[in-house]
């Protein structure tokens, strides 16, 4: 399609905000795990008994380094699918002054996104480990300095502030309200009353379950709501939704809620593993299959939901359809689960 390739793409069309996480992976043994009580599958928060770790896996001899963190892989996604202009993709976040937020910053920009990170001294960069035993990952993450994103001292400056003002599309994981819901309403708010994309990620059932309040002062604002199914039906229960196991009917009711914006209607997007991924066009659900994959061909579904909706923002920020988007996000999707963690080969082969 001549017409649409030659859509020129801005840079800074697209504004993610989020946890910025250097992923630090690394193969080890039995006895690295049992020494910080990891299980070899598993995904949990840092404790005390955790901190050595990250300083001991990172002098592991094949230590390999990603920027991380859900927004910041689903940007860096959404880039890799665009290629060309780089820089399309903007992203907020805060790190330390340390060793691993070089490490982070240079990944940035190996992957092309804009990277602006809120640099303070109380806390040092947030990581995330991933200790590789055969075909198992023990996944541990340690937010540290991405709690201390600070509206004021860094999204209300003129020169980040006038890079929101610049995007036409903005994607803020559901994770984010734990640590700054004034910094998403803020954006939100932006993108309604300058009729631009607000989308929203539900991330987690712990969001909807203890961060609801916040969630639903921004709810009025989204123009697009992503979830998976778990997360869908526990935000149903969670609003007290009386259907809370028809995933199209919990759609139906979030796509319904009070909107502020009422020049877009807005879409929810419902991935489920293998199984269709359900979307709301107006009134109407309709379920999207996925891309067919052999089972066996899967190594790790880990970033397989942050990869659908990269692959869904690339498109978005082009503007095509709904139908492309979710086609583009089934794609990133299916390229990820191939490969071990969130990585992806050089270039995309997206018709
Ligand atoms: N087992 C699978 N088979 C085929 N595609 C899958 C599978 N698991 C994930 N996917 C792809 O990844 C997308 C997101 O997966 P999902 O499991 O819903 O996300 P997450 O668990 O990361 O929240 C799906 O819509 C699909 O495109
Ligand atoms: C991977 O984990 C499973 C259980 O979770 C275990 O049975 C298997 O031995 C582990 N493999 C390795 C190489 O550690
Ligand atoms: C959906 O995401 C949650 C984390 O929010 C995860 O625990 C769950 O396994 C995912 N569900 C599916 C079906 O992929
Ligand atoms: C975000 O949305 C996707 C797709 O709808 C979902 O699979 C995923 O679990 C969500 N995850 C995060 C981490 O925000």
């Amino acid at each position: 399609n001549t017409v649409a390739s030659c859509i020129y793409i801005l840079e800074n069309a697209l504004f993610g905000m989020g946890n910025p996480l250097l992923d630090i992976s690394a193969v080890v043994d039995k006895d690295f795990l049992d020494k910080y009580g990891l299980k070899p599958n598993d995904q949990i928060l840092a404790e005390d008994k955790h901190k050595a770790m990250f300083d001991e896996i990172a002098k592991k001899s094949k230590v390999e380094y990603h920027a991380g963190g859900s927004t910041q892989n689903s940007v860096k996604i959404a880039q890799w699918m665009i290629q060309t202009p780089h820089k399309v993709a903007t992203f907020f976040g805060c790190i330390g002054t340390d060793h691993f937020g070089e490490i982070l910053k240079q990944k940035a920009e190996e992957a092309h996104v804009d990277a602006r990170y809120y640099q303070q001294t109380q806390e040092p960069t947030g990581t995330c480990a991933a200790c590789i035993t055969g075909d198992n990952r023990s996944l541990v993450a340690n937010l540290a300095a991405a709690n201390c994103y600070n509206k004021e001292k860094h999204l209300d400056l003129d020169g980040n502030w006038e890079l929101v003002e610049k995007a036409k599309v903005y994607y803020i994981a559901g994770f984010f309200l734990t640590v700054s819901p004034e910094s998403i309403l803020k954006v939100a708010k932006h993108a309604s009353e300058n009729n631009k994309i607000f989308s929203l990620n539900l991330s987690a059932p712990f969001i909807s379950q203890f961060f609801k309040e916040a969630m639903m002062k921004v709810m009025p604002y989204v123009d697009i709501l992503f979830g998976n199914e778990t997360e869908a039906a526990t935000f149903a229960k969670e609003q007290g939704f009386e259907e809370t196991d028809d995933i199209a009917e919990i759609a139906r009711r979030a796509q319904s809620l009070p909107k502020v914006n009422k020049k877009r209607q807005r879409v929810v997007v419902f991935t489920q593993g293998k199984d269709d991924t359900v979307a709301t066009i107006g009134e109407k659900v309709t379920m999207f299959s996925v891309l067919d994959i052999d089972q066996n061909d899967i190594v790790d579904t880990n970033g397989a939901g942050d990869a659908f909706v990269g692959g869904f923002l690339s498109e978005l920020v082009q503007e095509r359809t709904l139908e492309e988007c979710i086609r583009a996000g089934h794609y990133a999707a299916n390229v990820i689960i191939r490969r071990a963690g969130c990585t992806f080969p050089e270039k995309p082969d997206f018709p």
